[in-house]
């Protein structure tokens, strides 16, 4: 989604800007601009596609003794992708980047279409247009707070007037936060992109706005407030690419290292520690998530329907942009838990609202600790993989489907289904994980996704918790490669999909159920009749016939908790290799964006 950033300080405020951008370029983004204030005039530069684009058309122009500016990274949501629509905004005396979606938009465009003519197609002008209609020149705070209480939708703003050498930043519903460095100020809406200038921030709350000026104030209400100052768990370096070709390589990599701190913090002495609520209390736990986090708790009802299901208990998992919209039952024997990386995806942090407005127990499963789901939730679970910023999800699925089996387990062993010694075999399977993602990593790939990188269509198939693997690798191939890729439960296929199976036609099996490998080995017979090219990726234990598979990867044999794990960090490096060979920008698909802060 859009990116904004926001600098006052000594340094050269336009390289500082672009820096900055180029941190956010992973939350997706299709055109980017600047806007300048030098000798009290504002300069605004902008342009269409990369952010290279705009270092070398800013580069015609001299920003030196600049004292301040703000900047943005583009996805389009209103009007399409061109230099009118793309950001910063002028109208009047007030320059301004928006990230968000304003709904009524038209209606503030009626109120003004006497006094302006507007340029672009978005809400965002039409927000810069309010503000400036107010400003009397003057009254900066007052002009922002009257324009802002009549917009409804979600907004992060980085406002300037032209003639004075300030930034102003305001808030609702998507993330905004201030930099604090050495005599110098940032707006941003990820700490990450500041990591190179400053790990100290401060999180804006709704409402709130900031002025930059030498220092900077806060107000809520139009009086100053003081709030308490924060510092990144990270540094720069884990936010960068560390020699790896590409972010989602070294993402894959980190699993290694995320698999250890995770095993640290929620298991010791072979007892699984510090997931703070009693599951046993509830009675129903519903799972919401988008995209990857949706799948990646198909993996916690999957273990809760083989295990725990009785009369008594159960549980759901919801697509959050359904969730949101469904009629509920709730009373005080449900727990809702959130999944999230960002900690900011708009449908999901909209469900946790409503369960929060319900009075129902919530537990956000998210990786940024500064995110709004992270403060509403009354439960966090941290992931701890740290910064994420290949848009296509790797670490982030592993971890949270990590935290989801060990929810699980804990259930299992507070209901009796598994005793202590079975609890303590299962969880020195956890503490393998390292040595075992190293070595799944480090398989060849290359010479999988030489055979198949030209193909038009690749399947997945698979049965039990195999199928719900599918389904992410499935979506991770497609995103990043952009070859269609389905996935079936494999006994499925001849209900209908074996007819899309023609001579060459890659199907991949998922096999790490030993219960029911022995139909799924039928299902592959049956599409290698067809013609198929049949990779296989089983664990250890399940054999398979030589002259079936064309190609086959084989995982190390661990607990079935953990064994999807392995499973799909297979799936993540065949993707990756296919993507490769396809030239794909690995690292920002076309059309997808990191953080979806907008429903
Ligand atoms: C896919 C992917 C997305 C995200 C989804 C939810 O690779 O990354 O499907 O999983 O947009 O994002 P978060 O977890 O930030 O709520």
């Amino acid at each position: 989604m859009c990116g904004i950033i926001g600098y006052k300080g000594k340094r050269n405020v336009k390289d500082v800007l672009i820096s900055c951008l180029q941190m956010l370029e992973y939350r997706g983004y299709d055109s980017s601009g600047l806007a300048v204030i030098k000798n009290n005039k504002i300069r605004v530069t902008k342009c269409v596609g990369r952010i290279e684009n705009l270092k070398e058309k800013v580069s015609r122009y001299d920003f030196d003794n600049s004292v301040c500016g703000i900047a943005h990274t583009r996805w389009a949501t209103h009007g399409k992708v061109s230099e009118e629509n793309s950001h910063p905004h002028r109208v009047g005396n007030v320059v301004l980047v928006h990230n968000g979606v304003i709904e009524n938009y038209k209606e503030i465009e009626d109120l003004l279409i006497k006094k302006y003519k507007f340029k672009s197609e978005t809400d965002s002008e039409r927000i810069c247009a309010l503000i400036d209609s107010f400003y009397n020149g003057n009254n900066e705070l007052e002009a922002i707070e009257k324009a802002t209480s009549m917009l409804k939708g979600s907004y992060s703003l980085g406002i300037m007037f032209e003639g004075k050498n300030k930034i102003y930043g305001i808030k609702k519903d998507t993330p905004l936060v201030l930099g604090i460095g050495n005599k110098e100020f940032f707006l941003a809406s990820d700490i990450c992109a500041l990591l190179p200038y400053t790990k100290e921030f401060i999180i804006l709350d709704d409402n709130e706005i900031v002025e930059i000026g030498d220092n900077f104030n806060i107000y809520y209400d139009g009086i100053i407030i003081y709030k308490k100052i924060e510092t990144a768990d990270y540094d720069v370096e884990e936010a960068m690419k560390n020699g790896y070709e590409h972010f989602m390589l070294k993402e894959i990599n980190e699993q290694i290292d995320i698999s250890r701190k995770l095993y640290s913090k929620y298991i010791t002495n072979e007892n699984i520690n510090d997931l703070i609520i009693d599951l046993d209390k509830y009675k129903r736990i519903d799972f919401v998530g988008c995209g990857s986090a949706y799948n990646a708790s198909l993996v916690a009802k999957y273990f809760i329907d083989k295990y725990c299901t009785n009369g008594e208990f159960y549980a759901n998992c919801y697509a959050s942009s359904e969730y949101r919209y469904m009629n509920h039952y709730f009373d005080k024997n449900v727990l809702v838990v959130f999944l999230s990386q960002s900690g900011e995806t708009a449908d999901t942090l909209a469900c946790l609202r409503m369960c929060n407005e319900e009075g129902i127990d919530t537990v956000a499963i998210v990786n940024v600790i500064s995110s709004t789901m992270a403060r509403e939730a009354k439960y966090v679970l941290p992931m701890l993989a740290g910064p994420e910023i290949c848009v296509a999800t790797t670490k982030g699925y592993f971890s949270q489907s990590y935290i989801c089996s060990l929810l699980v387990l804990k259930v299992m062993y507070k209901r009796k289904i598994i005793n202590r010694e079975e609890l303590t075999r299962i969880l020195e399977d956890f503490n393998k994980l390292p040595k075992y993602i190293d070595e799944v990593i480090n398989k060849d790939y290359k010479i999988i996704a030489d055979s198949i990188y030209k193909n038009k269509d690749i399947y997945y198939i698979g049965r039990g918790i195999d199928i719900y693997t599918c389904y992410e690798a499935s979506l991770k191939l497609k995103e990043i490669s952009y070859i269609h890729s389905e996935c079936f439960a494999s006994g499925e296929l001849k209900h209908g999909p074996i007819a899309l199976i023609s001579k060459r036609t890659p199907v991949i099996a998922l096999l790490s159920e030993f219960s029911v490998c022995e139909k799924t080995i039928n299902n592959i017979c049956e599409a290698k009749a067809r013609g198929a090219k049949i990779i296989t990726i089983r664990k250890e234990s399940i054999n398979i016939d030589k002259n079936l598979s064309d190609y086959d990867i084989v995982v190390p044999l661990v607990s079935e908790f953990v064994q999807s794990i392995l499973i799909i960090i297979a799936c993540q490096m065949l993707s990756y290799e296919v993507a490769k060979l396809r030239k794909c920008d690995i690292d920002k698909p076309r059309n997808l964006s990191k953080s979806v802060t907008v429903e």
